[in-house]
């Protein structure tokens, strides 16, 4: 395995009751995550970003399941497992230690009735047993001081309400990251910040995986923090990948039209005198999908082919993938979903 996070051919289906097919969320999709590596997923609300990533965490539950010909290879410490066949037992042991994650509403995963202390002591009596109260205790105190928490004793005694909303999520990336894992899964860790808070955890987050060797998956709907966390990107629309690049090709020799819009409206933020640019349209209901291309509805290139037949995601350069008639020149297939 050369990579440290191997995705192929992920589908992700919705039971609607005996009555109705199931609908297809997301599919074809695959992605390699490197050692190391700062992997963005970007797209508009309802792309299947979050049920991509629940997916590697093996956290779907019913009414969502993966489709039998997914496969999702983890370089685990232990040696390579497929993440799709493990039991839940394996898959919580791997969950907190190898690969964290942590949310948009840090409020929502951290528990109102238990002291910051008690549930960073949690995360680690879960997957290491050997620690005395006081190896813990100190453990979680440089822990807080690593995310650069003032005052780390107070903030140990307080409550999850006692804290700030930036506050909280520094203490969800010391829960997540307290373990050293090899992945950790961010699912749009700042949008719930203003915007000074924000960069300061970006920052945060950037400096820290260079000291714990850990990889990051990296979820927004925002290309602008995309480019100032990531190596390189999957813009995913409608359940499938659009395109992926390595960061400075896709904002240099963007191919699709849905992320020649994003970027649009990334860049048009902040001119004054222009009005704020978004895509026209909406990201079409799962289930709702018409013929041919997903986005030919919003594509001001569509053409007439694009109505009718589903273009493949080829590579058009070395490592640079996109799903687009246009580029439908001499290029290799990567996936016919
Ligand atoms: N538990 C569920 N039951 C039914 N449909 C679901 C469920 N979870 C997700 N979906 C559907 O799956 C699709 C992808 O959802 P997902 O949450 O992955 O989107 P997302 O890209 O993360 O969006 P956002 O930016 O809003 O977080 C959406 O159409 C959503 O309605
Ligand atoms: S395939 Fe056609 S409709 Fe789809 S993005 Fe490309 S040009 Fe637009
Ligand atoms: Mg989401």
């Amino acid at each position: 395995m050369n990579h440290l996070l191997e995705m192929r051919s992920l589908a992700i289906n919705l039971y609607r009751g005996k009555k109705l097919p199931q609908v297809r969320l997301c599919e074809g999709i695959d992605l390699d995550i490197n050692v190391r590596q700062n992997f963005g997923i970007v797209g508009e609300s309802g792309c299947g970003k979050s049920i991509t990533c629940s997916a590697i965490m093996g956290l779907l539950s019913y009414p969502l399941s993966l489709d039998k010909g997914t496969s999702i290879r983890f370089a685990s410490t232990d040696g390579e497992v497929e993440l799709t066949r493990l039991s839940p037992q394996q898959l919580r042991r791997i969950r907190g230690k190898e690969i964290s994650m942590i949310f948009q509403e840090p409020m929502t995963a951290l528990d109102p009735m238990y002291t910051i202390e008690s549930q960073i002591n949690e995360a680690l009596s879960f997957h290491t047993t050997s620690l005395s109260h006081r190896e813990m205790h100190d453990l979680a105190l440089t822990m807080l001081e690593k995310v650069k928490i003032p005052r780390p004793d107070q903030i140990l005694a307080d409550y999850p309400h006692h804290l700030s909303g930036g506050m909280l999520q520094r203490v969800m990336i010391a829960i997540a990251l307290i373990n050293n894992p090899r992945l950790l899964i961010a699912d749009e860790p700042t949008t719930a910040l203003d915007v000074t808070i924000q960069a300061q955890i970006l920052d945060l987050m950037n400096e820290l995986r260079e000291g714990y060797n850990t990889s990051v998956i990296m979820i927004t709907h925002d290309l602008g923090v995309i480019a100032e966390t990531c190596e390189r990107v999957a813009v995913f629309y409608a359940g499938q990948v659009v395109e992926q690049a390595e960061i400075n090709e896709l904002f240099h020799e963007t191919a699709h039209p849905y992320t020649m819009g994003l970027l649009k409206s990334v860049t048009s933020l902040g001119k004054i005198n222009e009005p704020l640019y978004s895509i026209s349209g909406a990201v079409p209901t799962a289930g709702a999908f018409a013929g041919g291309c997903r986005f030919h509805d919003r594509c001001t290139h569509c053409m007439e082919r694009c109505r009718t037949e589903m273009p493949a995601l080829s590579e058009i350069s070395p490592g640079h993938l996109c799903r687009c008639w246009m580029h439908d020149n001499a290029h290799e297939e990567v996936t016919g979903a």
